[in-house]
């Protein structure tokens, strides 16, 4: 593939990283992204034939390396609900450029799969949990899972030598009361948590900004467990160049001053990131998305199944970039909330 330079975007933005969802399934059912009434028995999720194979996935990865993706993450739905999912992670993983591959889950089928993970080259997984307490973690989820079947999946990953993030979402009157007990947890395990502002992704969620915890109202209550410092220049991934940081990211690291490790925000509500914002999404049935809060995407999978050719494929995905003019999150009101939008478990976390 010639490799020319990477394209910006209308506001300068390059494209460094691809977040893939591999199915729109979960076994959970938390009520801010896939609330039952709507995603319950009679919802028509897609069929196995709409779904990207793994060589298409992995061949548009492959592709979205030659605009500068160097970045991958694996989402859903819940991905280790793909079957064999080890087999695309080894495809991925084999690809020139690609400096982090990680899996975004909510955790309970690590014990059975995250030895075969780690084998096949993923780097990292980051778990979803947003509570401690059983039973707000099953008013949260939805399901019967017990907080301790999340636990062994953390337990699993780090036994398999993957290094674990935690995310939680943070809502208000839910699990607002769970944040330091979640802090000092992560704090004492050696595991960073991330505190996420409840975003209003999608249409089904019944967002309110009433339900958003500010990040500054998170680390006002963190800073009872003991000081915080900012990682970097306190912006989102702050300026310290791992690939965990820099620009393009949506944390904001702070670490504890007694040493005892990190924690961090996402803003998403409060202090947007879009200024900054390098992801694209794929969808599982090969739509190009520019942004979480979109209505709708630019068809890959069509062109691939029809015999495209990689530069054509390439020119599609470039184009995209290039006109891409997004930046939902600094744009957002009480109005567009209420648009109509994709749902995260269908555009991938
Ligand atoms: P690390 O590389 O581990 O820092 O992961 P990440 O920065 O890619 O973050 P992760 O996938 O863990 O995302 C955490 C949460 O941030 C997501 O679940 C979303 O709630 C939010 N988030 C991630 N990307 C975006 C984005 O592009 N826009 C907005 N508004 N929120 C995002
Ligand atoms: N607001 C913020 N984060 C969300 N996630 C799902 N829905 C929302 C929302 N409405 C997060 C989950 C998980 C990741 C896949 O996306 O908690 O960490
Ligand atoms: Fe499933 Fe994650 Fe959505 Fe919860 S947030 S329903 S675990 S995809
Ligand atoms: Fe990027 Fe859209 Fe999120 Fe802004 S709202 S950070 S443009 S994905």
């Amino acid at each position: 593939m010639a490799s020319m330079p990477g394209p910006t975007d209308a506001f300068a933005r390059p494209l460094t990283d691809l977040r893939v969802s591999v199915t729109d399934r979960c076994n959970f059912r938390c009520r801010y992204c896939m609330p039952r009434e709507i995603f319950g028995p009679d919802h028509a999720f897609l069929e196995r034939d709409e779904l990207l194979s793994f060589e298409e996935i992995t061949r548009l990865v492959g592709l979205f390396t030659t605009l500068g993706v160097h970045k991958v993450r694996l989402t859903g739905g819940e991905p280790l609900l793909r079957s064999d999912l080890p087999t695309l992670i080894a495809g991925i993983a084999g690809l020139d450029r690609i400096t982090d591959l990680a899996l975004t889950t909510n955790g309970t089928l690590l014990p059975r799969h995250a030895a075969d993970l780690a084998a096949a080259g993923l780097d990292r997984v980051t778990v979803s949990l947003d509570a401690l307490d059983d039973e707000i973690h099953r008013a949260i989820s939805d399901t019967r899972v017990p907080v301790t079947a999340v636990l062994a999946g953390i337990e699993a990953a780090r036994a398999a030598g993957l290094p674990v993030k935690v995310n939680t979402v943070v809502k208000r009157g839910v699990n607002d009361d769970e944040i330091t007990a979640m802090a000092a947890w992560g704090r004492r395990e050696g595991i960073t948590v991330r505190f996420i502002e409840y975003m209003d992704v999608g249409a089904t969620n019944g967002w309110r900004l009433d339900d958003v915890v500010p990040a500054a109202e998170v680390v006002e209550r963190l800073s009872t467990l003991g000081p915080l410092e900012p990682i970097g220049d306190g912006t989102p991934g702050g300026d310290v160049g791992d690939v965990q940081t820099g620009p393009g990211q949506v944390a904001e690291r702070l670490r504890w001053s007694d040493g005892a490790g990190e924690v961090g925000v996402i803003a998403s509500v409060t202090r947007p990131f879009c200024r900054t914002c390098s992801r694209a999404r794929l969808s599982s049935v090969g739509e190009l998305f520019t942004c979480l809060f979109a209505t709708s995407g630019t068809d890959l999978r069509g062109p691939l199944r029809d015999g495209a050719t990689d530069d054509e494929v390439v020119t599609i995905a470039r184009d995209t970039w290039t006109h891409r003019t997004d930046r939902y999150s600094e744009e957002r009101t009480a109005e567009t909330a209420r648009d109509d939008r994709v749902e995260m478990s269908y555009i991938g976390g």
